[in-house]
């Protein structure tokens, strides 16, 4: 029997969830120009015209992905360095809705599933056949996330990954839209138990990494349908029935299992720019601002600027609320501009922005092929005052 295994799709929701999570709010546009005057006329109540909005989005954002192509797998395997080829863009209509909603009045609040679908665009972008060569997420991540199991398990692992997949390299080729949606075929026609135990994990959908992530459920948000003493309008409440995460260490009361912000897909009208554009972000496990950056024009029109990124080490030493980010500080700590997604994604798995943009240059130095630059890899939010929306 085969099964088919949709490797890295999370990957791509992660970027989609930091571009969706950006890009979003250009809903309110026509919407909120009465704002300045009845801020409280912005509320997710039944029946108001936000709330239609927010449920429905009626146009899809543009999603474009670029991934990495390893063009020397083999030299990478002596310990040579790698060298990276951009190949892109992958163009997708991402749609966000939600669904099973339900309101809860007694709290004025209300709950509903989260879920992105994608859609190919591939007159606007490759088409999806092009072959990619990229380290093998399954034999790697099993590997790695096993590496601290005793001697006797991680053998039965690695023979078990050996029969299944029979690898030649630690690397993969296959189609992007194998790659990144679809999935990819494993042979699970095995005898031996080993290979078997590794199958019955696929199939109950116990290996991270192996998710589908297109079209389905994002996670449940309860967050609050207008503004009131304690909250603003789209703030979250509770994520997955609970009013905190518990994925992060609880050191010195840090924050960042604390859930701030909103869905991403609104934002209460009439904030001060410093108090930032919070939102929880469910593939990241973490609630994210992007930093304020000052004033700027959009067509004319009075927009405050702001920009995404992951901090640094100066960053976590000035700001202690951070340290829960990092393994174990202050020895041990993500690189600058990357942020550690183990305990989120189970799986050992670094977040930076595209081609290491504002990382550390030791990590620039260790690959051929990267090369950032503010004007193609920053990640820039304009966020127009009058009408209160993301261009
Ligand atoms: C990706 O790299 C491989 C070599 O590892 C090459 O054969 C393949 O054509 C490249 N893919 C694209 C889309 O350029
Ligand atoms: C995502 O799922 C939807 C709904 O099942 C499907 O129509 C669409 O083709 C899928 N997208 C991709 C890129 O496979
Ligand atoms: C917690 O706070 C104490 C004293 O304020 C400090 O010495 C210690 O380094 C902090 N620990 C962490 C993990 O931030
Ligand atoms: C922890 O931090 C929160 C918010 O910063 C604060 O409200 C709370 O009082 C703090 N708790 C303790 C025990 O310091």
């Amino acid at each position: 029997m085969y099964l088919k295994v949709i490797i890295v799709s999370f990957v791509v929701l992660l970027l989609g969830a930091l571009i969706g999570f950006l890009a979003f709010p250009m809903l309110f546009k026509e919407l909120v120009k009465r704002v300045r005057q009845f801020p409280q006329s912005v509320n997710l109540k039944p029946g108001s015209e936000t709330r239609q909005l927010w449920e429905k989005m009626p146009f899809p954002l543009t999603f474009k992905i670029y991934v990495f192509n390893v063009t020397n797998a083999q030299d990478i395997e002596m310990g040579g360095k790698p060298k990276l080829q951009e190949v892109g863009p992958f163009v997708y209509d991402e749609w966000k809705d939600k669904y099973e909603l339900m309101d809860i009045e007694a709290e004025n609040a209300i709950s509903f599933n989260m879920r992105n679908t994608f859609q190919t665009r591939a007159d606007l972008g490759l088409s999806g056949e092009e072959l990619i060569t990229m380290p093998h997420p399954l034999l790697q991540f099993m590997t790695i996330a096993n590496l601290e199991q005793p001697a006797e398990t991680l053998a039965t692992v690695a023979l078990g990954l050996d029969i299944i997949f029979k690898p030649q390299s630690a690397f993969i080729t296959a189609k992007f839209k194998d790659l990144f949606y679809a999935g990819i075929d494993i042979n699970c026609d095995q005898e031996h138990a080993a290979a078997q135990a590794i199958c019955q994990q696929f199939q109950a959908g116990a290996v991270p990494g192996a998710l589908p992530g297109n079209h389905t459920n994002a996670g449940r948000f309860k967050v609050s349908r207008s503004r009131s003493r304690q909250s603003s309008v789209g703030r979250v409440l509770a994520f997955n029935e609970a009013k905190q995460l518990h994925i992060w260490p609880e050191l010195n009361n840090t924050s960042c299992n604390r859930l701030r912000g909103t869905d991403g897909t609104i934002f209460a009208p009439l904030m001060r720019p410093e108090q930032g554009l919070w939102s929880y972000s469910p593939q990241l496990c973490r609630s994210l601002t992007p930093q304020w950056m000052g004033r700027t024009k959009y067509n004319r029109l009075p927009a405050q600027r702001y920009e995404l990124n992951f901090g640094s080490a100066r960053f976590f030493q000035t700001e202690p609320d951070l340290h829960c980010y990092c393994t174990d500080y202050p020895d041990n700590c993500p690189a600058d501009g990357t942020m550690d997604l183990v305990r989120c994604s189970g799986t050992p798995l670094m977040a930076s922005l595209p081609h290491f943009y504002q990382a550390d240059q030791k990590l620039l130095a260790e690959v051929e092929g990267v090369q950032p630059t503010a004007a193609k890899h920053a990640s820039i939010l304009i966020f127009e005052q009058v009408s209160i929306s993301f261009v």
